[in-house]
Protein backbone atom coordinates (compact mmCIF):
# COMPACT_ATOMS: atom_id res chain seq x y z
CA UNK A 1 0.00 0.00 0.00
CA UNK A 2 0.86 3.19 -0.46
CA UNK A 3 2.23 5.25 2.26
CA UNK A 4 -0.13 8.12 3.33
CA UNK A 5 1.53 10.80 5.64
CA UNK A 6 -0.39 12.69 8.72
CA UNK A 7 1.83 15.37 10.61
CA UNK A 8 0.27 16.75 13.32
CA UNK A 9 1.41 20.13 14.44
CA UNK A 10 2.35 20.85 11.08
CA UNK A 11 2.47 24.47 11.75
CA UNK A 12 5.43 24.55 14.53
CA UNK A 13 9.08 24.76 14.00
CA UNK A 14 9.96 21.04 13.01
CA UNK A 15 6.61 20.70 12.13
CA UNK A 16 7.23 23.89 9.24
CA UNK A 17 10.44 22.31 7.75
CA UNK A 18 9.31 18.80 7.42
CA UNK A 19 5.87 18.81 5.85
CA UNK A 20 7.36 20.09 2.95
CA UNK A 21 10.27 17.65 3.01
CA UNK A 22 7.96 14.55 3.41
CA UNK A 23 6.26 15.86 0.33
CA UNK A 24 9.41 15.97 -1.42
CA UNK A 25 10.13 12.15 -0.63
CA UNK A 26 6.67 10.93 -0.66
CA UNK A 27 5.06 12.77 -3.20
CA UNK A 28 2.48 15.59 -3.36
CA UNK A 29 -0.70 14.22 -1.90
CA UNK A 30 0.53 11.65 -0.21
CA UNK A 31 1.31 14.39 2.73
CA UNK A 32 -1.41 15.57 4.91
CA UNK A 33 -0.47 18.31 6.99
CA UNK A 34 -2.67 19.31 10.18
CA UNK A 35 -2.43 21.83 12.90
CA UNK A 36 -5.27 23.18 15.20
CA UNK A 37 -4.08 26.95 13.63
CA UNK A 38 -4.67 27.34 10.17
CA UNK A 39 -1.07 27.79 7.72
CA UNK A 40 0.99 30.31 7.07
CA UNK A 41 2.68 29.40 4.25
CA UNK A 42 2.10 25.45 3.26
CA UNK A 43 0.25 25.27 -0.15
CA UNK A 44 -0.17 21.09 0.09
CA UNK A 45 -3.28 19.34 1.13
CA UNK A 46 -4.00 20.67 4.84
CA UNK A 47 -6.73 19.57 7.35
CA UNK A 48 -7.35 21.57 10.46
CA UNK A 49 -7.21 19.44 13.37
CA UNK A 50 -7.51 19.30 17.58
CA UNK A 51 -5.64 16.11 18.11
CA UNK A 52 -7.02 16.32 21.79
CA UNK A 53 -10.48 14.88 20.04
CA UNK A 54 -9.88 11.43 19.32
CA UNK A 55 -12.92 11.71 16.88
CA UNK A 56 -11.24 14.35 14.50
CA UNK A 57 -8.09 12.10 14.63
CA UNK A 58 -9.86 9.20 13.59
CA UNK A 59 -11.70 11.20 10.76
CA UNK A 60 -8.81 12.54 9.20
CA UNK A 61 -7.19 8.78 9.06
CA UNK A 62 -10.18 7.79 7.16
CA UNK A 63 -10.63 9.80 4.90
CA UNK A 64 -6.88 10.48 3.76
CA UNK A 65 -6.35 6.37 4.22
CA UNK A 66 -3.09 7.79 6.60
CA UNK A 67 -0.29 4.63 7.15
CA UNK A 68 1.79 6.80 9.06
CA UNK A 69 1.90 9.75 11.33
CA UNK A 70 4.00 12.09 12.49
CA UNK A 71 2.91 13.75 15.59
CA UNK A 72 4.49 16.52 16.28
CA UNK A 73 2.31 18.96 18.51
CA UNK A 74 3.48 19.47 22.03
CA UNK A 75 3.53 22.33 24.46
CA UNK A 76 7.37 23.03 25.33
CA UNK A 77 9.50 23.61 28.54
CA UNK A 78 8.68 27.47 29.36
CA UNK A 79 4.92 27.60 28.22
CA UNK A 80 4.54 24.45 30.11
CA UNK A 81 5.62 25.55 33.46
CA UNK A 82 3.37 28.56 33.42
CA UNK A 83 0.19 26.03 33.37
CA UNK A 84 1.44 22.64 34.33
CA UNK A 85 -1.90 20.79 34.51
CA UNK A 86 -3.00 22.22 31.13
CA UNK A 87 0.27 21.18 29.48
CA UNK A 88 0.14 17.80 30.60
CA UNK A 89 -3.23 17.61 29.57
CA UNK A 90 -2.43 17.95 26.27
CA UNK A 91 0.69 16.55 25.75
CA UNK A 92 -0.44 13.28 27.43
CA UNK A 93 -4.05 13.63 25.48
CA UNK A 94 -3.20 14.16 22.24
CA UNK A 95 -0.34 11.45 22.94
CA UNK A 96 -2.69 8.50 23.57
CA UNK A 97 -5.35 9.71 20.98
CA UNK A 98 -2.01 9.25 18.08
CA UNK A 99 -0.89 5.84 19.77
CA UNK A 100 -4.89 4.83 19.98
CA UNK A 101 -5.64 5.40 16.76
CA UNK A 102 -2.04 3.76 15.33
CA UNK A 103 -3.80 0.34 16.97
CA UNK A 104 -7.13 0.93 15.66
CA UNK A 105 -6.03 1.99 12.11
CA UNK A 106 -2.57 -0.65 12.42
CA UNK A 107 -0.37 2.15 11.18
CA UNK A 108 2.62 1.29 9.50
CA UNK A 109 4.96 3.56 11.60
CA UNK A 110 4.87 6.48 14.44
CA UNK A 111 6.82 9.34 15.07
CA UNK A 112 6.90 10.88 18.38
CA UNK A 113 9.55 13.41 19.25
CA UNK A 114 10.68 13.39 22.76
CA UNK A 115 13.16 15.89 23.94
CA UNK A 116 16.55 16.61 26.40
CA UNK A 117 13.96 18.23 28.95
CA UNK A 118 13.56 14.20 29.74
CA UNK A 119 16.90 14.79 31.67
CA UNK A 120 17.25 16.33 34.61
CA UNK A 121 19.96 16.94 37.53
CA UNK A 122 20.46 13.44 38.37
CA UNK A 123 21.09 12.70 34.26
CA UNK A 124 24.70 13.58 34.29
CA UNK A 125 25.48 17.04 32.56
CA UNK A 126 28.23 16.17 29.98
CA UNK A 127 27.91 13.53 26.95
CA UNK A 128 24.52 12.05 28.87
CA UNK A 129 24.10 8.80 28.41
CA UNK A 130 21.13 6.80 26.51
CA UNK A 131 20.52 5.28 29.57
CA UNK A 132 20.52 7.81 32.34
CA UNK A 133 18.17 8.44 35.22
CA UNK A 134 15.08 10.59 34.04
CA UNK A 135 14.22 12.51 37.02
CA UNK A 136 13.03 16.08 34.88
CA UNK A 137 12.17 19.11 35.98
CA UNK A 138 9.58 20.43 33.85
CA UNK A 139 6.17 19.23 33.34
CA UNK A 140 7.16 19.03 29.85
CA UNK A 141 10.36 16.66 30.64
CA UNK A 142 7.92 14.74 33.00
CA UNK A 143 5.09 14.43 30.10
CA UNK A 144 7.77 13.33 27.37
CA UNK A 145 9.66 10.97 29.85
CA UNK A 146 5.69 9.39 30.33
CA UNK A 147 5.00 9.06 26.48
CA UNK A 148 8.78 7.55 25.93
CA UNK A 149 7.64 4.52 28.10
CA UNK A 150 4.00 4.98 26.68
CA UNK A 151 5.80 4.86 22.91
CA UNK A 152 7.76 1.55 24.59
CA UNK A 153 4.91 -0.21 25.76
CA UNK A 154 2.67 0.35 22.28
CA UNK A 155 5.43 -1.19 20.71
CA UNK A 156 5.69 -4.07 22.74
CA UNK A 157 2.04 -5.16 23.61
CA UNK A 158 0.80 -4.16 20.55
CA UNK A 159 3.02 -4.20 18.24
CA UNK A 160 3.02 -0.52 16.69
CA UNK A 161 6.77 0.46 14.54
CA UNK A 162 6.55 3.72 16.73
CA UNK A 163 10.52 5.43 16.44
CA UNK A 164 10.99 8.63 18.81
CA UNK A 165 14.08 10.92 18.94
CA UNK A 166 14.88 13.23 22.35
CA UNK A 167 15.83 16.55 19.90
CA UNK A 168 18.08 18.98 21.34
CA UNK A 169 17.14 22.52 21.22
CA UNK A 170 16.25 23.18 17.33
CA UNK A 171 17.64 26.14 15.51
CA UNK A 172 15.70 26.65 12.28
CA UNK A 173 14.67 29.73 10.01
CA UNK A 174 11.31 28.31 8.60
CA UNK A 175 9.74 29.31 11.14
CA UNK A 176 9.76 30.59 15.02
CA UNK A 177 9.47 28.39 17.85
CA UNK A 178 7.19 28.97 20.22
CA UNK A 179 7.24 28.11 24.27
CA UNK A 180 11.08 26.65 24.74
CA UNK A 181 13.47 27.33 26.69
CA UNK A 182 16.48 26.80 23.82
CA UNK A 183 14.00 29.36 21.38
CA UNK A 184 17.18 32.26 22.74
CA UNK A 185 19.35 30.13 20.16
CA UNK A 186 16.73 30.96 16.71
CA UNK A 187 15.46 34.51 18.58
CA UNK A 188 18.82 35.54 18.53
CA UNK A 189 19.17 35.44 14.43
CA UNK A 190 16.51 37.86 13.63
CA UNK A 191 17.76 40.25 16.37
CA UNK A 192 20.67 40.54 14.71
CA UNK A 193 19.75 40.14 10.96
CA UNK A 194 17.34 43.15 12.15
CA UNK A 195 20.51 45.26 13.36
CA UNK A 196 18.99 45.07 16.92
CA UNK A 197 20.74 44.52 20.04
CA UNK A 198 19.76 41.01 21.78
CA UNK A 199 18.65 40.53 25.23
CA UNK A 200 19.61 36.99 26.21
CA UNK A 201 16.89 35.46 29.07
CA UNK A 202 19.99 32.55 30.11
CA UNK A 203 23.64 33.57 31.01
CA UNK A 204 26.47 33.53 29.15
CA UNK A 205 27.98 30.55 29.71
CA UNK A 206 25.08 28.01 29.45
CA UNK A 207 26.02 25.21 27.42
CA UNK A 208 23.01 23.44 26.10
CA UNK A 209 22.64 20.51 23.51
CA UNK A 210 21.16 21.67 19.93
CA UNK A 211 20.93 20.86 16.58
CA UNK A 212 20.55 22.38 13.01
CA UNK A 213 17.17 22.25 10.91
CA UNK A 214 18.88 20.24 8.29
CA UNK A 215 20.72 17.83 10.82
CA UNK A 216 17.00 16.97 12.87
CA UNK A 217 15.28 16.51 9.62
CA UNK A 218 17.90 14.33 8.39
CA UNK A 219 17.45 12.26 11.76
CA UNK A 220 14.25 11.89 12.03
CA UNK A 221 13.99 10.69 7.79
CA UNK A 222 16.63 8.34 9.09
CA UNK A 223 15.65 6.89 11.65
CA UNK A 224 12.02 6.57 9.97
CA UNK A 225 13.45 4.89 7.09
CA UNK A 226 15.60 2.19 8.83
CA UNK A 227 14.85 -1.22 8.26
CA UNK A 228 12.60 -1.79 11.78
CA UNK A 229 15.24 -4.96 13.23
CA UNK A 230 17.88 -1.72 13.25
CA UNK A 231 15.64 -0.37 15.57
CA UNK A 232 17.02 -1.60 19.53
CA UNK A 233 15.42 1.70 21.46
CA UNK A 234 11.91 2.17 21.50
CA UNK A 235 11.84 4.70 24.19
CA UNK A 236 13.51 7.25 22.37
CA UNK A 237 16.98 7.64 20.78
CA UNK A 238 19.19 10.41 22.05
CA UNK A 239 20.43 12.86 19.95
CA UNK A 240 23.19 14.85 19.61
CA UNK A 241 24.19 17.86 17.22
CA UNK A 242 26.21 20.34 18.16
CA UNK A 243 26.69 22.04 21.88
CA UNK A 244 27.37 25.71 22.68
CA UNK A 245 27.03 28.73 25.06
CA UNK A 246 24.72 32.06 24.25
CA UNK A 247 27.94 33.63 24.81
CA UNK A 248 29.84 31.47 21.84
CA UNK A 249 27.00 31.54 19.51
CA UNK A 250 27.41 35.34 19.98
CA UNK A 251 30.54 35.25 18.85
CA UNK A 252 30.15 33.00 16.06
CA UNK A 253 27.17 35.37 14.95
CA UNK A 254 30.01 38.71 15.34
CA UNK A 255 31.88 37.18 12.59
CA UNK A 256 29.32 37.73 10.57
CA UNK A 257 27.80 40.77 11.73
CA UNK A 258 30.49 42.10 13.49
CA UNK A 259 28.40 45.49 15.00
CA UNK A 260 26.28 42.51 16.85
CA UNK A 261 25.25 43.18 20.02
CA UNK A 262 23.88 41.15 23.04
CA UNK A 263 23.07 41.62 26.61
CA UNK A 264 22.28 39.08 29.26
CA UNK A 265 19.54 39.10 31.87
CA UNK A 266 18.72 35.74 33.14
CA UNK A 267 15.10 34.87 33.91
CA UNK A 268 12.83 31.70 35.29
CA UNK A 269 14.14 30.05 32.20
CA UNK A 270 17.42 29.91 33.63
CA UNK A 271 16.86 26.81 36.10
CA UNK A 272 15.38 24.97 33.35
CA UNK A 273 18.27 25.56 31.23
CA UNK A 274 20.31 24.01 34.39
CA UNK A 275 18.70 21.07 34.85
CA UNK A 276 19.27 19.78 31.32
CA UNK A 277 22.99 18.30 30.58
CA UNK A 278 25.39 20.62 28.42
CA UNK A 279 26.06 17.69 25.66
CA UNK A 280 24.51 14.41 25.04
CA UNK A 281 26.23 11.02 24.08
CA UNK A 282 24.48 9.72 21.19
CA UNK A 283 26.41 6.57 20.26
CA UNK A 284 23.68 4.44 20.40
CA UNK A 285 22.12 6.27 17.23
CA UNK A 286 25.29 6.05 15.46
CA UNK A 287 25.58 2.41 15.52
CA UNK A 288 21.93 1.70 15.12
CA UNK A 289 21.31 3.82 12.18
CA UNK A 290 24.37 5.08 11.24
CA UNK A 291 23.36 8.89 12.58
CA UNK A 292 26.30 11.50 12.18
CA UNK A 293 25.47 15.45 12.21
CA UNK A 294 26.49 17.86 9.93
CA UNK A 295 26.79 21.04 10.96
CA UNK A 296 28.77 22.89 13.06
CA UNK A 297 28.52 26.21 14.60
CA UNK A 298 30.31 28.67 12.01
CA UNK A 299 28.28 26.76 9.26
CA UNK A 300 24.65 26.89 11.11
CA UNK A 301 25.78 30.79 11.42
CA UNK A 302 26.25 31.21 7.83
CA UNK A 303 23.34 28.80 6.67
CA UNK A 304 20.90 30.84 8.90
CA UNK A 305 22.09 34.41 7.75
CA UNK A 306 21.81 32.73 4.30
CA UNK A 307 18.14 31.93 4.54
CA UNK A 308 16.79 34.65 6.53
CA UNK A 309 18.21 37.25 4.47
CA UNK A 310 16.83 35.43 1.41
CA UNK A 311 13.12 35.34 2.93
CA UNK A 312 13.88 39.18 3.65
CA UNK A 313 15.10 40.44 0.09
CA UNK A 314 18.42 41.25 1.52
CA UNK A 315 21.51 41.30 -0.29
CA UNK A 316 23.25 38.83 2.34
CA UNK A 317 23.80 35.84 0.18
CA UNK A 318 27.32 36.15 -0.04
CA UNK A 319 27.82 34.78 3.33
CA UNK A 320 26.97 31.07 2.81
N1 LIG B 1 13.39 23.04 22.62
C1 LIG B 1 12.73 22.42 23.74
C2 LIG B 1 12.46 23.41 24.81
O1 LIG B 1 13.26 24.30 24.96
C3 LIG B 1 13.58 21.32 24.30
O2 LIG B 1 13.25 20.17 23.64
O3 LIG B 1 11.51 23.27 25.49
Amino acid sequence: MKDKILVIGANGQIGTALAPLLEQIYGEGNVIASDINNPVHYTGIFEHLDATKADNLAAVIKKHDITQIYHLAAILSARGEADPVWAWNINMQTLLNVLEASREFKLDKVFIPSSIAVFGPSSGKVMTQQNACLEPSTVYGVSKVAAENWCSYYHHKYDIDVRSLRYPGVISHQSMPGGGTTDYAVDIFHKAINGEKYTCYLKKDTALPMIYIDDALKATIELMEAPAETITVRTSYNLSGLSFTPEELYQSIKNIIPSFEIEYQPDFRQAIADSWPESIDDSVARHDWEWEPEFDLDRMCRDMFFYLAKQKDMAFQSVK
